[in-house]
């Protein structure tokens, strides 16, 4: 059912793998199946000089991942937010259709990561307010880019990322 292309990116992922030093992560998650995406960018001089990503779910998903990083690797930031779905598919020779909502995973996912990036000074002061610089910066890398997505995150989940002061901090910001 699935293309040569979709196949050799499934098999051989290009890029796969969290960016450690990344600048802005978007992490998507698909209200279809519950799987989740993280794409991981570092920007130069408005352009995304690496790309990386983590993908838990179909060989669909793993392959729109693969791929998106390939088209947007050296790209600058104004042409990453015009990746499409359709860019994508397309350059895979073709998804089944009921799997095209994850090729459109891919493109959301770095379309995220950018704005994070534009946003980043504005959402780190927010987060630092609430937790500290340091638990900021955790949360951020961890790909929770606003308020409210804070809001939405289990305390269980917080715990993993940050430290049991930033934790209370949380709890008590929001009277979890
Ligand atoms: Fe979950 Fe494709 S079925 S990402």
């Amino acid at each position: 059912m699935y293309s040569q292309k979709v196949m050799d990116h499934f098999l051989n992922p290009r890029n796969k793998g969290k960016l450690k030093d990344a600048d802005a992560v978007g992490k998507v998650g698909n209200p279809v199946c519950g799987d989740v995406m993280y794409i991981y960018i570092k920007v130069n001089d408005n352009r995304i000089v690496d790309i990386g990503w983590e993908t838990m779910g179909c060989a669909a998903a793993i392959a729109t991942s693969s791929m998106l990083s390939e088209l947007a690797k050296g790209k600058t930031l104004d042409e990453g937010l015009k990746i499409s779905r359709k860019d994508i598919a397309d350059a895979l020779e073709g998804l089944p259709p009921i799997k095209m909502h994850c090729s459109n995973l891919a493109a959301e996912g770095l379309h995220k990561a950018i704005e994070n990036y534009r946003n980043r000074k504005k959402i780190m002061e927010e987060f630092s307010k609430i937790v500290g610089e340091k638990d900021a910066k955790a949360l951020w890398h961890a790909g929770i880019a606003s308020v409210d997505e804070l809001r939405k995150t289990s305390i269980e989940e917080i715990s993993n990322i940050i430290s049991a002061e930033g934790v209370n901090r949380i709890r008590e910001y929001f009277k979890k």
